[in-house]
């Protein structure tokens, strides 16, 4: 059986959760969904990140002890996980001590293949990305400096241990040149392969001046580096230290979704962590875009923050997923406005859509009693269904390389043909000069709705699934194995009264 590990990053607990959250776990959910569909063995991991020093000013700052705190805002990424579908098989906290002991042990490994010292950190610290900088990746303004981003910096000097970074410099460059698609999209990857060959620090990994942290072994002071502490969350969920050969061999096929601000994290440091402690680097590396909002950066000091809860209960979750991973070329940035959205609802999934399956059903009901009117096994000749059981083909190559949006957009090709085939053939006028004929043309679109129902699982989990009860297609012929002329759906099988899937929005 083919493994699938996916994982999403796990989440500050620092504020509630907003929508590069619920976009992040939402592609993750789509492509776990989608290989789960293909009887991959598929593990889906997500969870909150918990330590650090970020998370323990907002605790205070909301007068709590760091414990209560976390343990009140993770739930609400997990209430979160619950509102968007997610098929999430394991949610990991760091506060958690399976997790505790997987970082200690991770730790000493380190320790052991002589990849850490100790030595003094003197530099520029951000809180906000709990990362350090070199004076020449900011920027000086009014006297003071800051990120890119515009993130405050604080100077550090305190004792810190090191990990041996600089020495994996060959053979992280290595590992980039053999795995052509190890970094995606490639623009990334290119990002990252000229950081590296500018030359890497070591880089350090623990810190004196807090303590919401897991203490580095053996040392009373020392709580280690709050990303060290959440990318072992990855190896965590596979039960390391335990790892076994299951775990090992899902590890192999491990695939990270993440944003593109932590891409340093997860294609630099984390890599290289990895074969510092004897294990190899995850297989594949996704960074995705980012959100604006009507054109602006999404910022909680701009107050323009949108909350995943509030435009699911507005528009509804599938009508938000599919708007999320529609909407979005591979790899870059896009904007949200409630405009885009009610217009993608309207064009695509009332009009195209959800029209498509009401008057294919209504037109059936009408003619053949709603019961699915022709024997098409033996026929050789199809009109759009020839295209419609090729279709799977084309979307799969395109999420193979996430190119969600691509898939979408080679069914919703599928779907205007199956438009236009109804208005070319007027099933309506049809009927009175040729009713097998009429058979045949509504015949051929139903199949095809199974095939739409069957393909938009990943994507539309809660729509597709209605779909497929209106054609009562067993529960058990819902995977990409039964996406095939073998499954036609036979002659006289009885449909149910179809219900509107998706209204229409007011602009
Ligand atoms: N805790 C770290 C990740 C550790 S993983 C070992 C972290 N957490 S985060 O909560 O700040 O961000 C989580 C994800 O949300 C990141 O992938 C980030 O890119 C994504 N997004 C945050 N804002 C976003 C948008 N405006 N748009 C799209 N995604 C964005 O980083």
């Amino acid at each position: 059986m083919k493994e699938l590990y996916i994982t999403t990053p796990i989440y500050y607990v620092n504020d509630i959760p907003h929508i590069g959250h619920a976009y992040t776990s939402i592609i993750s959910d789509t492509i776990a969904r989608f290989f789960k569909l293909y009887n991959y063995d598929v593990k889906f991991l997500t969870g909150t990140d918990e330590h650090g020093l970020k998370v323990e000013k907002a605790a205070r700052k909301n007068n709590s002890n760091p414990q209560e705190y976390v343990d009140m805002i993770s739930k609400n990424f997990l209430n979160l996980s619950e509102i968007l579908n997610l098929s999430n098989d394991d949610f990991i906290r760091t506060t958690e001590l399976r997790h505790k002991e997987s970082v200690k042990f991770f730790w000493e490994k380190l320790v052991k293949n002589n990849q850490v010292y100790l030595d003094k950190y003197e530099g520029w610290y951000s809180i906000k990305d709990e990362t350090f900088y070199q004076e020449k990746e900011l920027m000086k303004k009014n006297g003071s400096f800051e990120t890119i981003d515009g993130e405050k910096v604080e100077w550090v000097k305190e004792e810190s241990y090191f990990f041996k970074l600089s020495r994996w410099q060959n053979k992280l460059l290595e590992l980039y040149e053999t795995n052509e698609n190890f970094i995606l999209p490639k623009s990334r990857k290119n990002e990252v392969v000229s950081f590296v060959k500018n030359g890497l620090k070591d880089l350090s990994i623990s810190r004196t001046s807090f303590s919401w942290g897991i203490k580095v072994p053996d040392t009373d002071n020392h709580v280690i580096y709050v990303w060290i502490d959440a990318l072992a969350n990855y190896i965590t969920s596979l039960d390391y230290p335990n790892i076994n050969k299951h775990g090992l061999s899902m590890w192999k096929n491990s695939i990270h979704i993440i944003g593109k601000d932590i891409l340093k994290f997860h294609a630099v440091y984390w890599p290289a962590l990895l074969m510092g402690a004897n294990l190899d680097p995850p297989k594949q590396i996704f960074a995705h875009g980012w959100w604006t909002n009507e054109g602006k950066k999404i910022s909680k000091s701009l107050g323009n923050t949108i909350d995943p809860l509030e435009i699911v209960k507005k528009f509804g979750l599938d009508q938000i997923r599919y708007f999320l991973l529609r909407e979005i070329t591979l790899g870059q940035d896009g904007d949200f406005s409630e405009k885009a959205l009610i217009s993608r609802i309207n064009a695509d999934l009332s009009n195209n859509l959800g029209n498509l399956i009401q008057r294919t059903l209504k037109l059936n009901d009408k003619y053949f009693e709603n019961k699915f009117p022709f024997d098409l096994s033996d026929n050789q000749k199809f009109k759009v269904l020839e295209y419609g059981y090729k279709l799977l083909d084309e979307v799969e190559s395109n999420m193979r390389l996430f190119q969600v949006n691509k898939a979408l957009e080679n069914i919703w090709n599928f779907i205007s043909k199956l438009n236009q085939y109804i208005d070319k053939t007027e099933p309506w006028k049809l009927f009175k000069e040729n009713k097998d004929e009429t058979a045949i043309v509504l015949s051929e679109i139903i199949e095809s709705i199974r095939l739409l129902g069957i393909i938009l699982q990943p994507f539309m989990p809660d729509s597709s699934s209605k779909i497929l009860d209106t054609l009562n297609i067993n529960k058990k012929h819902r995977g990409f194995d039964s996406f095939n002329k073998h499954n036609i759906i036979k002659k006289g099988t009885k449909l149910k009264e179809v219900k509107q899937l998706f209204p229409r929005y007011n602009v």
